[in-house]
């Protein structure tokens, strides 16, 4: 009586096990080497059913997967389009019994998404890169869109499958190592990438603007969804402007040397003086180009100085004297109205003032004065000294050297002194041309 309810239980059991691929909702079928179906679930036996009725492809898809399924020896998957439906098959051989399992599951709507993805992802106008900085050093691309042919300059082939490699070797040479210092600053802070860099494509430079957030994977790898895009045009437009500019200050300059035919040149030459001071103290680019739109019209203010005291040969009496020293304050107003990203009013302003307070109008101190302003008045003075005037002739490269650097420390910056004199001394900065 016992025997038999443990004997019924056991049925009951091997049944319900028996049923468990029945109830799974996704095809699952067993196939002999011979390519014949033996057992098949539900879901397996309409899919089949449905493949009577389905087109002359889906059917040869099909014949296809069992030839595969006949020879396969490892576990694998394989893909099979049925009608609209998108099916993915897990293949698993089963050695001892030389039969093969076969696990189904519609990948449709995951293929769908990942292709509406990927559409975005294409018509983005700019170059889509997902790029990974591995542990030891190597790094690799993981995805990219069409534009990054055009960006990266890549053939079809080499967008198929595209190595870093190629992508740095369109980095123009100057900029490689900011690129690679921008990268490795978001990987070790884990804050946004942005760079800005030019790129060599078939000899022609070109410019990029990337931008990309960090994301730590859990092996230690660090990745990057990027997108890069073409701002040559927009380069282009600022250098366009930046010239209009220079221009327009070279014409006041002008205006003023048309006075003052004597000092002809000065102001060209203190602002090719300072600019080479200022990159030489490694200030950036736009800080470089401020100072040496500044030095071109620092004595622009001179254009309200009546000609006869301008170009008076010997001393100025006191009140000439006054007259002239008014120069940066008349300067400063005359561009405080003009929209620019540079303090040129202020520079032009402070031009005359220096370190030990002995200076005008204001009497700054020290680094009340702007940086700035401390080396246009270092190139000024030298560039006066070393060349000749009405009234008197140029005293030579050597004084004028020992000049600035008699007043390092009171009335000119130590640092800036010691820069301009290497320079001199190197032959960067000539004198007298
Ligand atoms: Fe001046």
């Amino acid at each position: 009586m016992r025997s038999d309810q443990s004997d019924s239980e056991y049925e009951d059991r091997i049944r319900s096990l028996s049923l468990f691929p029945q109830e799974n909702p996704n095809p699952v079928l067993r196939v002999d080497r011979n390519g014949d179906t033996l057992v098949a679930n539900p879901s397996a036996q309409q899919l089949i059913n449905d493949l009577s009725e389905a087109d002359h492809l889906s059917q040869e898809e099909w014949r296809n997967l069992i030839q595969f399924v006949r020879v396969a020896d490892t576990r694998s998957k394989r893909i099979v389009e049925i009608g609209e439906r998108v099916m993915e098959f897990e293949v698993a051989p089963i050695k001892e019994f030389d039969y093969v399992n076969l696990y189904g599951r519609d990948v449709s709507e995951e293929r769908q998404q990942r292709r509406r993805l990927s559409d975005i992802a294409q018509a983005l106008p700019g170059a889509i890169v997902q790029y990974t900085l591995h542990k030891n050093g190597e790094d690799s691309i993981v995805f990219s869109n069409r534009q990054c042919q055009q960006i990266y300059g890549l053939t079809e082939d080499q967008l198929a499958h595209p190595q870093t490699s190629e992508i740095w070797s369109k980095v123009h040479p100057d900029d490689l190592k900011a690129m690679q210092d921008s990268i490795a600053e978001s990987a070790s802070k884990l804050t946004q990438w942005n760079a800005e860099w030019r790129h060599l494509i078939d000899g022609e430079t070109v410019w990029r603007r990337g931008t990309g957030n960090p994301e730590q994977l859990s092996n230690g790898d660090t990745r990057w969804n990027t997108i890069v895009i073409d701002i040559t045009n927009e380069k282009l437009a600022v250098e366009a402007s930046l010239m209009a500019l220079r221009k327009t200050v070279g014409a006041l300059a002008a205006a003023l040397e048309a006075r003052d035919p004597y000092t002809a040149g000065h102001e060209s030459a203190v602002s090719k003086i300072s600019k080479l001071i200022a990159e030489r103290m490694g200030l950036d680019q736009s800080r470089v180009t401020g100072i040496e739109l500044a030095a071109t019209i620092h004595d622009v203010g001179k254009i309200a100085i009546p000609a006869e005291i301008l170009s008076k040969p010997g001393r100025l009496s006191d009140i000439e004297f006054r007259i002239v020293q008014e120069h940066p304050v008349t300067g400063a107003k005359l561009m405080a109205d003009v929209d620019m990203e540079w303090p040129i009013a202020d520079i032009i302003l402070q031009h005359h003032e220096r370190l030990d307070g002995s200076g005008y109008p204001a009497g700054l101190k020290g680094d009340e004065i702007m940086l700035e302003a401390r080396i246009i008045a270092v190139a000024d003075t030298l560039e006066a000294m070393a060349s000749h005037r009405p009234y008197r002739a140029g005293l030579g490269v050597d004084a004028a050297v020992a000049e600035i650097k008699r007043g390092a420390g009171t009335l000119y910056d130590p640092d800036v002194v010691s820069t301009c004199v290497a320079l001199v001394e190197s032959g960067e900065i000539q004198l007298g041309e």
